[in-house]
C-alpha cells in the first residue's frame, strides 16, 4: 500500500515519541509499504523564532513569512526535525532520508494568494507538484523519504507550506491509497469523546458549532482534499499511544477518526441499494 504518514510538531519533541513512531514506520517500510512521511514542527518554530527575536504576525491563521522568518523555518523544518525524524527511522532499521523541496526538486510550490494579493503572506504557499519518480526510486530501494514541509518556487526560493495541506496535497499527487494524520490528541472530539467517523458534510456543521477550532480544522479541510482528490482512507489518530500508528495503516479499526467521504445523491442511492 502506498501511504502518506503526516506527524504533528509536538510529537517530534519528545525522543519517546519520535522512536515509537520511527519504529512502526520502519515496519511498515520493512513490509513492503510505500510510505512517505510528511512532518510539521510550529511549535519548535515558535521557540526557535521567540529566541532568535523574530516576531510573527498572522492573516487568518497564517504566518506572515518574510525572508528572515522563511530562513528560520528552513533551519527548523528542512534542518534540526527533518533530520531527527530521518535519523530515528535509520537507526530503527530502516533506511529513511530527509528530503526538502530543493532537493532533485521534490516538491514544488507557488505563493499564496491572499485577498487578491500574490504573496502578501511573504513566502507562505502550496504545493503544486511532486517529483514522483524521484521518490519512486527511494521506494524501491528501500529508503523512506522523511520530507519537511516546503515547497520550491519557479523563482527558486523556499516557500513553507502548512503540514497538513502539504500531506493531503502530496497524497494526491502520489495517488496514495491511504493518508493517515498522526496527531497530539486522540482523534477528532467532540468533548471527551473520540468520534469513529466524520463526514466530509459534517465538517462545515462541526466548525459551525464550534466543535472544531484551530489545527483541527485545518487538518479536516485538508483531508477532505485528500478524499475528493483519490486518497481512499484518511485517518486521524493520536501518535502517543504504542502501535497507533500500525493499527491505523491495517485494515481493522481506526483506532481514531475515519474522515469519510462526502457522499454524492448518485452513489447514495447505489450505496443504499447494495445493502
Ligand atoms: N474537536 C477537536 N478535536 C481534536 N482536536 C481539536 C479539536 N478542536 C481543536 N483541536 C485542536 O487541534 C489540535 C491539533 O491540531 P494542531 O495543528 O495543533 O496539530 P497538528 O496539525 O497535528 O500538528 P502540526 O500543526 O504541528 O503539524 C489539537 O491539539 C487540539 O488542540
Ligand atoms: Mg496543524
Amino acid at each position: 500500500m502506498r501511504m502518506v504518514v503526516k506527524i504533528a510538531g509536538a510529537l517530534l519533541e519528545r525522543d519517546e515519541d519520535v522512536q515509537l513512531i520511527a519504529r512502526q514506520i520502519a515496519e511498515l517500510a520493512r513490509a513492503g509499504h510505500e510510505i512517505l512521511v510528511v512532518h510539521g514542527g510550529g511549535k519548535t518554530f515558535t521557540a526557535t523564532l521567540a529566541r532568535m527575536g523574530i516576531s510573527s504576525r498572522f492573516v487568518s491563521g497564517l504566518r506572515v513569512t518574510d525572508r528572515e522568518t522563511r530562513d528560520a523555518a528552513i533551519m527548523v523544518f528542512a534542518g534540526l526535525l527533518n533530520k531527527k525524524l530521518a535519523g530515528a527511522i535509520s537507526l530503527a532499521g530502516q533506511p529513511a532520508v530527509g528530503i526538502s523541496a530543493s532537493d532533485a526538486a521534490c516538491f514544488l510550490a507557488e505563493p499564496m494568494q491572499i485577498e487578491d494579493r500574490e504573496g502578501g503572506l511573504g513566502f507562505v504557499g502550496y504545493l503544486t507538484e511532486v517529483n514522483v519518480d524521484f521518490l519512486r526510486s527511494l521506494w524501491r530501494e528501500g529508503i523512506v523519504p522523511v520530507a519537511s514541509c516546503m515547497g520550491l518556487g519557479a523563482d527558486g526560493e523556499l516557500y513553507n507550506i502548512n503540514a497538513d495541506h502539504m500531506a493531503a496535497a502530496a497524497a494526491e499527487f502520489i495517488h496514495a491509497d491511504r493518508l493517515i494524520f498522526l496527531t497530539d490528541v486522540a482523534g477528532v472530539l467532540d468533548g471527551e469523546k473520540v468520534l469513529r467517523a466524520v463526514r466530509g458534510t459534517d465538517i462545515e456543521d462541526l466548525i459551525r458549532r464550534n466543535k472544531v477550532s484551530g489545527g483541527m480544522i485545518l487538518k479536516l479541510e485538508a483531508a477532505k482534499r485528500a478524499l475528493a482528490g483519490g486518497v481512499s482512507e484518511v485517518r486521524i489518530v493520536g501518535g502517543a499511544k504504542p502501535r497507533a500508528l500500525l493499527s491505523a495503516a491495517s485494515a481493522g479499526r481506526c483506532p481514531g477518526t475515519r474522515v469519510l467521504p462526502v457522499i454524492r445523491p448518485a452513489a447514495r442511492a447505489a450505496h443504499g441499494a447494495a445493502q
